[in-house]
């Protein structure tokens, strides 16, 4: 008798080598808190938090029943035009009340990269019905990560993810990762008159896990002042506590004119995004009649959706969570720093929210090209769970974790880069 066939999986996997992952995807079935569950029955600590947003832990019934009970009353309804329900309402008076400026306003759309290409078309909306239509720039730095829609590709500064899609959005323009007096020497080449925004993550994520250097976002958000050009926050990865701050600019004493959301609004549990929009930028759309903003996805403002946020804000207030990101950096750092230790390993970085990355040497790298995948698998084999990006391993764990979770993470590094180090 033959044995069980073993069938390549028809699911098509973001950012995968399907040749590769379809006869033997990695099935996590279930989860609880910082751990998570392999179909073997394999436990995993969670030291990136999914994809970095679950910010308030697995399994949290809470979320889970305030969905049920939205979803039993309306699941979903349209909100184009006039159409609202109770729980977009009140999400979005609670991400304004917790808005670095008051009176801001929220557009919600499905995930942080719908919330890119609703932030970067409303820029350019906005100066459009300013009078200043040939405001069209939009300059983003290298390293940067902006999703994976239109607009969001075309502000990529991770240039592998560019390449084959051909010609994108003429329009955007590159910046170094730390450089603000390039931005200013960029938007003065191109001319202010022709520059819409600047779009920032306060913590590059998937491009590296790059934190500002000192005084980086503040001298920014002085430049696009001065030049009338927008501030995009991308706070996608940064947001709802993952720096300290509900938003994550707060940190830095910054005001942007649009903030980017997603990921920790609803912790994951179900999907959602958006955008805050400050005060100077709605007022146009919504003082002056006739300025239509002819734009948004289906979903904005899904209200099973949008309840699964209220619970989530509510649990990251009650808890203390939102601090949390700031309490534990140091923490998270001095964990990840044992990695110095190896030759292997050329940089830690990390110590802005609770966010960090091994970067590893690039003479391993040469020997090696498959380190940082290996080292993600050395990692898995003994229980913890890491995001591989081009040449470091991220993690990003749940603001729930503990000092125990962090001593079994520091265990598990130290045995990967020993038993990697033997092959250097
Ligand atoms: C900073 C940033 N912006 C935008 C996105 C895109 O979000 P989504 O994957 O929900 O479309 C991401 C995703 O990781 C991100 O990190």
């Amino acid at each position: 008798m033959k044995g069980p066939l073993v069938m390549a999986s028809a699911f098509w996997h973001p950012f995968a080598d399907m040749s590769k992952v379809s006869k033997k995807p990695f099935i996590i079935e279930k989860s609880d808190d910082v751990y998570v569950w392999d179909k073997d029955g394999k436990r995993y600590l969670d030291a990136t938090a999914s994809l970095w947003y679950m910010n308030v832990g697995h399994g949290r019934k809470e979320i889970i029943d305030a969905a049920h009970r939205q979803a039993e009353k309306l699941p979903v309804y349209s909100t184009f035009g006039d159409f609202s329900n109770e729980p977009a309402e009140t999400l979005a008076e609670m991400l304004s009340e917790r808005a670095p400026e008051p009176g801001s306003k929220i557009f919600f759309a499905g995930g942080g990269g719908e919330a890119v290409e609703t932030a970067a078309k409303l820029a350019r909306r906005y100066f459009s019905v300013l009078g200043k239509p040939e405001k069209l720039y939009i300059i983003h730095r290298h390293h940067s990560y902006h999703g994976t829609n239109g607009l969001g590709t075309s502000l990529a500064g991770i240039p592998a993810n560019k390449v084959g899609f051909g010609p994108m959005v003429r329009e955007s323009e590159e910046v170094p990762t730390h450089d603000a007096e390039a931005l200013e020497a960029s938007i003065v080449r191109l001319g202010a008159e022709n520059v819409a925004a600047f779009i920032v993550e306060p913590v590059i994520g998937a491009g590296g896990v790059y934190p500002p250097q000192p005084g980086y976002l503040e001298a920014v958000a002085q430049i696009c002042e001065r030049h009338d050009v927008l501030l995009i926050v991308d706070a996608v990865i940064c947001g709802f506590g993952r720096l300290g701050g509900w938003f994550s600019p707060e940190r830095f004493g910054v005001k942007p004119d649009l903030i980017t959301f997603a990921k920790g609004v609803t912790s994951g549990y179900l999907p959602l995004g958006g955008v805050v929009v400050s005060p100077k930028v709605a007022a146009p759309f919504w003082d002056e009649p006739g300025n239509v903003f002819r734009h948004g996805p289906t979903y904005a403002g899904h209200p099973t959706c949008c309840a699964a946020g209220i619970a989530n804000i509510s649990i990251l207030e009650r808890e203390g969570l939102i601090e949390r990101g700031a309490q534990l950096e140091e923490e998270l750092l001095q964990t990840l720093q044992v990695a110095e230790n190896f030759s292997i390993v050329s940089e830690v970085r990390g110590g802005v929210g609770l966010l960090g990355a091994v970067e590893l040497s690039p003479t391993f790298l040469k020997s090696q090209p498959q380190g940082v995948g290996m080292l993600q698998d050395e990692m898995r084999s003994r229980g913890v769970i890491t995001r591989t990006l081009s040449t470091s391993v991220a993690f990003s764990p749940p603001l729930t974790i503990e000092k125990h979770h962090l001593e079994e993470l520091s265990d598990a590094l130290s045995d990967s880069l020993r038993a990697l180090e033997k092959l250097a």
